[in-house]
């Protein structure tokens, strides 16, 4: 990682409350995991002020992959694109504004490695019957805040749980992180 993304990555976790971000450990933890999975298209539902995003891009470059990350607050998604070109991954980035669901249904047909679903809490079945299309076989699903917000995702647990083609683990990150692993086509 190059200084002015270890720097900002820093600066941004003096803000993590104020911009929702997932925790440091789980931001690492995603970025070992497109490593390891050599995961070329990523999708984020969820940018905020792109800290995750950062994270995400910093193992895309080793991967030569592309990160589309989606969010719904203007100011945010401003706050994410200067983030971005400031860590010189602006190039590897699609920064797409609008609410999820309306835009992965409109504006997006490509296949994806690694989802990372962290918008709104209460919307998480809604995102994965979106995004399931979408994850290749052999692809993962993350979603945050699993255990902080157990009560708004558990439909979304239910979901990925019964449709019988996810190997499913709540990893014990901060907040709680469902991992997702798509071992067969529906
Ligand atoms: C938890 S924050 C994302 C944090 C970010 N992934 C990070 O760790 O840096 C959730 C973000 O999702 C956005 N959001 C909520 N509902 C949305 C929706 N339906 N479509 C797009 N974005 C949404 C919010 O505005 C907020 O910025």
């Amino acid at each position: 990682m190059d200084n002015t993304t270890v720097q900002t990555l820093s600066d941004l976790e003096t803000t993590a409350d104020k911009f929702w971000n997932v925790s440091r450990q789980s931001a690492n933890f995603i970025n070992m995991l497109i490593k390891l999975m050599n995961a070329q298209n990523v999708l984020e539902l969820g940018t905020s002020n792109g800290y995750s995003g950062l994270w995400i891009a910093d193992a895309l470059k080793e991967t030569g992959g592309h990160l589309t990350t989606i969010e719904f607050w203007e100011k945010r998604q401003c706050i994410a694109r200067e983030n971005f070109q400031k860590c010189g991954v602006g190039d590897i980035i699609t920064c797409k504004i609008g609410d999820a669901c309306e835009v992965i249904k409109n504006e997006i047909s490509a296949q994806f490695d690694l989802v990372f679903i962290d918008a709104n809490k209460g919307e998480y079945v809604q995102y994965f019957e979106a995004v399931h299309p979408l994850v290749k076989k052999g692809g993962v699903i993350l979603a945050d805040n699993i255990t902080s917000h157990a009560g708004k995702v558990q439909p979304f647990i239910d979901a990925i749980t019964d449709i019988g083609c996810y190997q499913v683990q709540v990893l014990d990150l901060p907040d709680g992180m469902l991992m997702g692993y798509k071992y067969k086509e529906q």
